[in-house]
């Protein structure tokens, strides 16, 4: 049996959310997304998708996730059996573990790029003096973007042990468990990075007009840049689409991971305020810091095209020709790239736990047995992504049907479960069981009738507008091809555990609620 885990303290499980939402996300994804869909207008869609979509489902899912936990269960299949109240639910786990764990596989060879950067940073490599290069040359090689296995050749030695070691971090942290690990580092690592980002932040808003020649790209024309809004870009489906999925990469909501995290609260403990302070704090992160470093940054010394560069453009092409010519550039380079590697590490924590927890009251496995396998799993995964490098085209199949496509569907999978199984005068109920401040029905009405349609419109636009296309372009491609093969062998074999775990559960009688009294069937 799994040793019963609970969070420490209130404080930490809001940290330990929180950083798990603030991540690549918010520094390098969200500017692209803004610049590149209207500025100041995309904030519309945005805060719109955050209100019907962000809000309302992490509310949910970390009501359902408190709920079923002090219930005995913490993996999204079990989750989703308690609140079905049916066995056959579990398999819409399933996607609840495939979507943290492919997207891990590919983050943390992100998070690894972002280490990397900063130790260059911080031995000078990566400044002009050694490094007189094109930065976009630069980050092609890194990446291995030439050609498929490069980054195996000899060169690459110092990159493949820091992928090992952020690799072997994250399994350290997780394997301390949900108290010791996740929260003791989130503790530390949500201020730190807090400071890290105000400090980058301070610099680039006093950095006035560095280019004497070109007085214009200044501190102002970079939040111009950023904000000014172009609202002809709202007749475009896109920006509506790029909003709503901004939300979820960013909230990590739709990704499996809201639901296991809260499953380890206390029956008492205050869900609704937490949700939201949660959510607060991810946006503080992403608007606030974010949105006013990366782009402004890059506008000052890049100009126009900065807007245009993308999420991996900006963060490992145009930020280092801004640092190589701000005054203290290595020392700010290095901050800022830290800074991304320990945001990225408290988010990819938050997609191991989900599987880990899982592998424990699924199949009954020990700590370190569950975390073996997750390791071997996760190791075949970047592995995968590290050597079909050739375009980053692995890594980009991986992100367009997981880290985007899967996570509209378990999102409308759980806004269905939440508002028309589950039941939103009981989801009411329970939202404000111990809660700190009062949500108006009106959220659940939201929850029940605009948030799945809402979804459903976004999808079925999502599907329409780029999945033909994307379709056609991995036909081309016998890595794409191979990348969604791989998705789905990983996930036939989640599947066939989760239909195993079902029985296991059966036969352990952890299935009875089914047949009892809800309140008896509370474990807390
Ligand atoms: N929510 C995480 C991020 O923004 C995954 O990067």
């Amino acid at each position: 049996m799994a040793q019963k885990e609970q969070w420490g303290t209130r404080i930490g499980v809001i940290l330990a959310v929180a950083g798990s939402a603030v991540g690549l996300g918010n520094f390098l994804r969200f500017p692209g997304q803004a610049a590149s869909n209207g500025g100041g207008a995309f904030m519309i869609p945005y805060f719109i998708s955050l209100l019907i979509l962000g809000i309302p489902l992490c509310w949910a899912e970390w009501t359902m996730g408190r709920y079923a936990g002090i219930r005995g269960f913490h993996s999204a299949p079990g989750i989703f059996s308690v609140i079905c109240r049916r066995r056959g639910a579990r398999y819409f786990g399933t996607l609840a573990l495939l979507i943290p764990l492919i997207i891990y596989m590919y983050y943390v060879v992100i998070e690894a790029w972002c280490l990397s950067y900063a130790i260059s940073y911080l031995d000078g490599s990566l400044m002009p003096e050694s490094n007189p290069g094109d930065y976009g040359e630069y980050f092609n090689a890194f990446v291995g973007m030439g050609a498929d296995g490069s980054l195996f050749q000899p060169g690459h030695r110092d990159f493949l042990g820091i992928l090992i070691f952020t690799f072997v971090l994250n399994f350290f942290f997780i394997y301390r468990g949900v108290t010791k690990g996740i929260e003791a580092f989130c503790r530390v690592a949500m201020p730190l990075m807090v400071v890290l980002a105000l400090i980058v932040l301070v610099r680039v808003l006093t950095l006035g007009s560095p280019l004497p020649d070109q007085p214009d790209r200044n501190v102002v024309g970079g939040l111009g840049a950023m904000w000014n809004p172009n609202f002809a870009k709202l007749a475009d489906p896109q920006t509506w689409l790029a909003a709503s999925g901004q939300i979820f990469f960013s909230l990590s909501v739709g990704f499996g991971v809201i639901v296991n995290y809260a499953s380890y609260m206390r029956r008492n403990d205050d869900v609704a305020l937490s949700g939201l302070t949660a959510t607060s704090m991810n946006e503080f992160f992403e608007v606030c810091l974010g949105g006013m470093i990366t782009l402004p940054a890059a506008f000052i010394f890049l100009g126009a095209a900065s807007q245009d560069m993308g999420t991996f453009g900006l963060g490992f092409s145009a930020l280092p020709n801004v640092f190589a010519h701000m005054p203290g550039g290595q020392i700010f380079g290095f901050l800022w790239f830290f800074m991304l590697f320990i945001a990225a590490i408290t988010s990819s924590l938050s997609m191991l736990q989900p599987v880990i927890a899982f592998f424990e009251e699924g199949l009954g496995l020990k700590r370190h047995a569950a975390a073996a396998i997750l390791g071997l799993l996760a190791a075949i995964g970047s592995g995968f992504v590290t050597w079909f490098s050739k375009d980053i085209k692995a890594l980009d199949t991986l992100d367009f049907w997981v880290g985007t496509a899967a996570i509209f569907v378990l999102a409308m999978v759980q806004a269905i479960m939440y508002g028309w199984v589950f039941g939103i005068e009981r989801g009411h109920k329970e939202l404000h069981e111990g809660s700190h401040i009062r949500v108006p029905f009106a959220l659940q009405i939201m929850l029940k009738y605009v948030t799945p349609f809402y979804l459903i419109v976004i999808f079925c636009a999502f599907c329409y507008s780029n999945v033909p296309g994307y379709v056609t372009s991995i036909s081309e491609s016998e890595v794409a091809v191979a990348s969604i093969m791989f998705i789905l062998l990983v996930a036939t074999f989640l599947f066939v555990l989760v239909h195993i775990a079902g029985i296991r559960w059966m036969k352990e009688g952890k299935y009875d609620f089914l047949y009892q009294d809800e309140e008896k069937a509370i474990q807390d």
